[in-house]
């Protein structure tokens, strides 16, 4: 009878461990920012010419192309993304801060990454690097 009671309480502990485990390891798969911000997101690198107009033609081309310009918008040169980046409209959209239209219009909010690297450069002045 005692044994039975610890063969018993031993697999349930083995079990339970090996169940939240699985969980474990499929959260760090589907979410990687489980882990601080800092250790995925690397900022230091970040310019216009690699960073940021390819963060821009991957999710606001389609609309704000020159010929689209949706909004009066056209987001294809580092001038018009400067005019949009020094007015402030840049971050209120992209972080979709109350007064802003949430960008990309109808589409998912950037990832934290994304906004953060536009955000170091908005800081840094918005220079054509
Ligand atoms: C599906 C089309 C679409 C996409 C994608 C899109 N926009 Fe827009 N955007 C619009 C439209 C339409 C407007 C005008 C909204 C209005 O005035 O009601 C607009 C307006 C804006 C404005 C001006 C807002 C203001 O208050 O004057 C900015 C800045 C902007 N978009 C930036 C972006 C950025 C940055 C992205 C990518 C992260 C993006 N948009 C993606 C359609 C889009």
């Amino acid at each position: 009878m005692k044994n039975s009671i610890w063969f018993f309480l031993t697999v349930s502990i083995f079990s339970v461990s090996v169940v939240s485990g699985c969980k474990d390891d499929k959260e760090e798969e589907i979410t990687p920012t489980n882990n601080p911000q800092q250790q995925q997101c690397d900022t230091n690198a970040v310019t216009y010419s690699s960073t940021v107009s390819s963060i821009i033609s991957s999710n606001c081309l389609s609309c704000h192309s020159s010929s689209l310009a949706q909004g009066g918008v056209a987001l294809d040169t580092h001038t018009r993304v400067k005019a949009v980046a020094d007015n402030g409209k840049l971050m209120g959209v992209i972080t979709h801060a109350a007064g802003f239209k949430p960008m990309p219009l109808g589409g998912a909010k950037l990832s934290d990454c994304n906004i953060a690297k536009i955000k170091k450069w908005v800081d840094a002045g918005a220079p054509n690097n």
